[in-house]
């Protein structure tokens, strides 16, 4: 596959501090934010300057190295014990992606391997290994997505789940672009995604700098698009999956899996195996981020809604499994998932099957 399609680096380590590009502002402007302190890390989780669950994982990992550096200084004997206080705070940024403990959960592996010496080498290796570890998983993802598209066609894709959720080059974004470069993925449709338009500014963003041809639409066009024109598949990415293979994802992917079924259009969720939730038995098990009304009541700024009504604003929702075609991993494709085949997928290092 082309380099071509994996230009965007959304998190970046340089010169011993955390620069990340505030999604706020795209696509009006291509700015990154520099940081050095785990604090005002797990504030650009909450405040969405980074978004996508293996982007806020791989943010949080970095944010760890920022917070042994500055518990090392103050405390080399204690640092150790008051870093908890800083794995909390990163862990409670935001609920719903699991990519977030899973990989606070890698770092506190390192942490607690018991070395003296200054720690900031050891885990900045660790965030450093996260980080690549997600771009291959992406780039891995991308081939064999790509592998079951089938027939040329269109694609419909919701939220933004491409190189800026992610370490880069993206999930369901990856499977689009591996899909695009092998001839197989003819045009995208992307949602909005209200309200934060993380399709519209984001997605068509990261579409329209890579030429591949991309069209907008509103949330409530999406089962019209399925019923007028001829789309393939609709390909998500998660934020978090349950053991039966339930998927938490963006608000209105349950929407989309639900009209998918009803038009008989295929549905693909991509997602690394880090956002794999084994603890949990099912979706209604999965904390869904609810985030605050006047995201819905104001645009701008600026209140919209009529006074005295009230919102209600779910982040994410949960598709059920049976609604899923293909789960896409970076270990292999399963079809139709539930607990039998994503228990084999979870102990096996290498995973084929796809009956
Ligand atoms: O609220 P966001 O923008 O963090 O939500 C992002 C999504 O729902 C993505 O689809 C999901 O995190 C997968 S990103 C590869």
């Amino acid at each position: 596959m082309s380099e071509k399609y994996d230009q965007i680096r959304p998190i970046v380590w340089r010169n011993g501090a955390l620069e990340l590009l505030d999604q706020r502002l795209l696509p009006a402007r291509n700015a990154f934010v520099r940081l050095s302190e785990a604090g005002a890390v797990a504030r650009a989780i909450s405040d969405m300057v980074v978004r996508g669950a293996p982007a806020i994982g791989i943010t949080a990992a970095y944010g760890v190295v920022l917070a042994a550096r500055a518990r090392f200084s103050k405390e080399p004997n204690a640092w150790r014990r008051l870093i908890r206080d800083d794995l909390a705070l990163l862990a409670g940024a935001r609920p719903t992606a699991v990519n977030l403990a899973w990989s606070l959960e890698r770092m506190t592996k390192v942490i607690d391997r018991g070395c003296e010496e200054n720690p900031e080498g050891i885990l900045l290796d660790e965030a450093r290994a996260i980080h690549a570890e997600d771009i291959a998983a992406n780039r891995r993802m991308g081939e064999l997505g790509a592998a079951i598209l089938g027939e040329p066609g269109a694609v419909l894709t919701h939220c933004n789940a491409g190189s800026l959720a992610t370490g880069g080059y993206g999930t369901a974004l990856g499977v689009i672009r591996s899909g695009y470069a092998a001839g197989l993925v003819r045009h995208v449709y992307a949602d909005e995604t209200r309200p934060w338009l993380q399709g519209a500014r984001l997605t068509a963003w990261e579409l329209a700098h890579d030429g591949i041809p991309a069209t907008l639409l509103a949330d409530g066009a999406a089962s019209y698009l399925l019923d007028k024109r001829d789309v393939r598949w609709i390909i998500v990415g998660a934020d978090r999956i349950a053991a039966n293979g339930d998927v938490a994802n963006k608000i209105g992917t349950y929407n989309l899996a639900v009209s998918a079924r009803y038009h008989r259009v295929r549905f693909m969720v991509a997602a690394p195996t880090s956002t794999i939730d084994m603890a949990i038995a099912d979706g209604s098990e999965i904390p869904i981020e609810q985030r605050a009304s006047d995201e819905l009541l104001c645009l701008d700024g600026r209140r919209v809604a009529a006074t005295g009504v009230n919102a209600w604003n779910p982040s994410f929702d949960v598709t059920p499994a049976a609604l899923i075609d293909a789960l896409v991993t970076e270990r292999g494709v399963v079809e139709r998932p539930n607990a039998d085949k994503l228990a084999r997928l979870m102990n096996l290092n290498a995973f084929t099957a796809a009956d």
